[in-house]
């Protein structure tokens, strides 16, 4: 059986991939290491908890003595590493977290993983034949390492990085740091940059679920600037697919983007959106954009991102199997249906759950 170290589990990307898999692949032992930030959320596992194969660990990254002492026990035969500071507003008014989440925290599992990977512990290059043994590091990261487009043409595998937030920046770092492993080390590494995700379990701080939030209770929706900023959505199921696929057949030292060829201006997403709830929570027509606020623009905000996948989809045959009007319908029925995960956000109930089951421990 193989044990595969999923970071960031609890999260929203990282609990669908823990679930798919758990699910997906008996033969794997799925540990999930997650420090359980405000974005950590067990809530987002109630399905798989129970689940033979599957494993939680609470843990920071940053800890590099606890992340050795981990690999020394459970010998991970491959990392997927999505634990992060996620979100690109907190890391202009805290970059300091991002910058020891993103970057020490990468660090210390891509030296844990050397560690009980390479037979040369003192820096020296190690052996090739060592790769063969299956080992793998996977590198979740995301298609703001690239800047910001004007308003024609996409990222590729080959666009220069030129991020411009803290957030970014400290992800273009640990993509760097990642590659300077497999050049260096011969660290068995795979890097994958993604548009934005949407769909359930998604933390009300990002677009779609403040907005779904916010309309449900009819408070202001606050759209940045003009709203004429775009961004390429993605169903985060459609991500974790390709996750999986590059997991599995992605060639080592490669990076591949994944997007959904799917740009909208969020001025368009947010009026979509209202025009869903409008009918979902059977209000007259146009009743929930009147919540729409126009509120000072993020500062240094990337115009337009827009990816292009064609690498992914020409050598792995990945492609996004749902069409957004109907991934953000479903998305929207999840949080309606959810009233209980969405309420326990906002209250802070769901951190006391964390405070009684781990942080006492
Ligand atoms: P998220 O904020 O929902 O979840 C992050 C998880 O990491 C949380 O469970 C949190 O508790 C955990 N975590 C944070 N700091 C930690 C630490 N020091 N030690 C251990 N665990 C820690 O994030 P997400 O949106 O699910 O993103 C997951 C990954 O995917 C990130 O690396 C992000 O950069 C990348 N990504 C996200 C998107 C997107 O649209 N959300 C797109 C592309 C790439
Ligand atoms: O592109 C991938 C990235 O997508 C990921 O790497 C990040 O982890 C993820 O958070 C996301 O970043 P964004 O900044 O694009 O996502 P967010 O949902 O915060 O914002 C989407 C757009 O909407 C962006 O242009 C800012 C704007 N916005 C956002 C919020 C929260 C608003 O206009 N109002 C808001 O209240």
């Amino acid at each position: 059986m193989k044990t595969i170290l999923i970071t960031g589990g609890a999260g929203f990307i990282g609990s669908h991939v823990v679930r798919l898999f758990v699910k997906k692949y008996s033969d794997y032992k799925i540990v999930n290491l997650d420090k359980l930030t405000y974005a950590g959320n067990l809530a987002n596992l109630e399905d798989v908890e129970k689940e033979k194969n599957y494993e939680f660990v609470k843990g920071d990254i940053v800890d590099g003595e606890f992340i050795n002492t981990l690999f020394t026990k459970y010998k991970f035969d491959g990392v997927i590493h999505l634990a992060a500071e996620s979100h690109v507003d907190r890391s202009i008014v805290n970059p300091m977290d991002f910058i020891m989440t993103n970057i020490v925290g990468t660090v210390n599992l891509l030296n844990a993983a050397k560690n009980i990977w390479m037979e040369n512990m003192d820096g020296k290059p190690c052996l090739p034949d060592r790769q063969a043994a299956g080992r793998k590091f996977y590198h979740i990261s995301t298609d703001e390492v690239y800047g910001s487009l004007g308003k024609e043409g996409f990222f590729t595998e080959k666009t220069s990085y030129d991020p411009r937030s803290p957030y970014s920046a400290s992800k273009a770092s640990s993509d760097h740091i990642v590659r300077a492993y497999f050049h260096t080390y011969n660290l068995p590494v795979i890097i994958s940059n993604c548009s934005n995700n949407y769909g359930a379990n998604q933390f009300p701080e990002k677009l779609i679920p403040l907005c779904i939030n916010n309309i449900k209770n009819n408070k202001p929706l606050p759209v940045y600037g003009k709203g004429e900023n775009v961004r390429d959505w993605l169903w985060v199921e459609d991500h974790v697919n390709a996750i999986d696929l590059i997991y599995h057949s992605g060639k080592t030292g490669e990076t591949y983007n994944i997007g959904g060829n799917n740009e909208w201006k969020n001025i368009d997403l947010v009026k979509q959106l209202c025009r869903i709830m409008d009918i979902k929570l059977g209000r007259a027509k146009g009743e929930s954009e009147k919540l729409i606020t126009f509120v000072k623009d993020r500062a240094g905000h990337d115009l337009r991102y827009a990816i292009d996948s064609g690498k992914l989809q020409k050598e792995l045959g990945w492609s996004p199997s749902l069409q957004f009007e109907e991934g953000l319908e479903k998305t929207v029925d999840w949080y309606l249906k959810n009233e209980k995960w969405l309420n326990n956000i906002t209250s802070g109930e769901y951190q006391k759950y964390y405070d009684n089951q781990y942080v006492k421990r």
